[in-house]
């Protein structure tokens, strides 16, 4: 791959590809943290003059949090203390005549680059190749820069798409991800404890069964909804709330598979001893082999108890290697944020080297100033497909670009 500070930007108009997806309440990004994590970046092509078109998705069409990047370019601009230009437009004449007024040191957001159909969609490279998007903006731009890390297990337009029409260079954050996942994956140190947390089940799985056939992982400790399908997997009965909420989300399904891995590997898979419960608009924490387990029927489940937090500690203090994704309850609620907090704590209080992400569950990490950890990385679902041993279409995409351009002269 190549490096980012092995070319010369000056006047040159970069596309910065990054991924600044963030968590919306009512209308309005409650988190910078993807923001910040690619100022060095963005930064270094400024310092050294180049044009710098951004772009980036937020969400997919029909959902709430599905925006324009109007808020991203004023967000952007104040971290940078310089204006962020925004445009209205993905490839189109606006976009266009844009890109192409920009001065050097100078830097421009388009638009939610998920506004374009073909961005919507995944579709091999070359297809990519070949979009409007692609062709319309090809001749405008001399570089591609990536630090859309947390978007790299999708083959869309704008991430891999000019990959073997321009010289394609991993940013400061990408470059960064890469090292650090990779140390942890790769690392013979013992013992090697995953936490797999939140609602990307199947993905989740998909993890376990990875590092736990290939010897990367000696341990694995559960939370969020994953936990839940371990926990039903291994016989117990979690209520009629849950059931139902688990059937509604299309999971109830992956108990089988949940089931499959628990035969070959059950010793290796932790769930929660205790559960958290809001019952009379209270936390109230039930064992689940208590006489109060009733409540499950009538209550949804929406963080680990204390118990559980308590052994999820003990074992974490004792790790070499640890590598976290996703959140242990609700913990967007105050009261229900406590598992994934103390969880990511306990983390970073563990001499172990740590690689902690899941998305928007990294906000808790800021906003509970947990420190320690690592790495926290700014991918969820590419995280997870990572560490599920999987190809990256954009790293992969990299490694294509470096080796059509490796001769050319930088
Ligand atoms: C994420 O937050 O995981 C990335 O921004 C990718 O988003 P996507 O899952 O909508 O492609």
């Amino acid at each position: 791959m190549f490096k980012l500070i092995e070319f010369n930007y000056h006047g040159k108009t970069v596309f910065f590809r990054a991924d600044l997806n963030s968590p919306v309440k009512n209308g309005k990004i409650i988190s910078d943290a993807r923001f910040r994590a690619v100022l060095p970046t963005v930064r270094y092509l400024l310092e050294h003059n180049a044009k710098v078109v951004v772009g980036t998705h937020q969400s997919k069409p029909y959902e709430e949090d599905y925006l324009t990047t109007e808020q991203h370019a004023e967000i952007l601009s104040s971290l940078l203390g310089i204006e962020v230009k925004y445009v209205e437009d993905v490839f189109g004449k606006c976009a266009r005549e844009a890109i192409a007024s920009l001065k050097p040191g100078e830097i421009l957001m388009l638009e939610n680059l998920r506004f374009a159909a073909e961005e919507t969609k995944q579709a091999p490279l070359e297809k990519c190749e070949n979009t409007y998007f692609v062709r319309k903006l090809n001749p405008l731009i001399d570089y591609v820069v990536t630090d859309a890390f947390a978007a790299a297990h999708r083959s869309q337009p704008s991430l891999v798409g000019f990959a073997r029409l321009k010289p394609m260079i991993p940013g400061f954050l990408m470059e960064r991800e890469l090292k650090a996942l990779n140390k942890a994956y790769e690392s013979e140190e013992k013992p090697k404890i995953y936490v797999l947390g939140g609602a990307k089940v199947e993905d989740s799985l998909r993890v376990a069964e990875n590092v736990l056939r290939n010897g990367k992982a000696d341990l694995i400790l559960t939370g969020g909804l994953v936990s839940q399908i371990f926990t039903l997997a291994k016989g117990f009965d979690l209520g009629d709330a849950n059931i139902s909420f688990l059937e509604k989300r299309g999971l109830i399904k992956l108990i089988d598979w949940a089931e499959k891995i628990l035969n070959e590997f059950y010793p290796y898979v932790r769930t929660p001893v205790d559960f958290a419960v809001e019952y009379k608009g209270e936390r109230v924490e039930v064992d689940l082999l208590s006489d109060k387990k009733w409540i499950f029927d009538e209550r949804p489940i929406m963080d680990i108890g204390s118990r559980t937090i308590e052994k999820y500690r003990e074992i974490l203090q004792e790790a070499a290697i640890i590598v976290a994704n996703g959140p242990m309850g609700v913990f967007e609620i105050e009261e229900f944020a406590k598992g994934t907090v103390e969880v990511f704590k306990a983390i970073g209080e563990s001499e172990a080297f740590s690689v902690v992400g899941g998305g928007h569950s990294i906000a808790s990490i800021y906003k509970y100033n947990i420190k320690g950890i690592s790495h926290i990385s700014t991918g969820g679902g590419a995280m997870l497909a990572f560490f599920a041993g999987e190809k990256l279409p954009l790293v992969e995409a990299l490694k294509i670009s470096y080796e059509k351009f490796k001769d050319i002269g930088k």
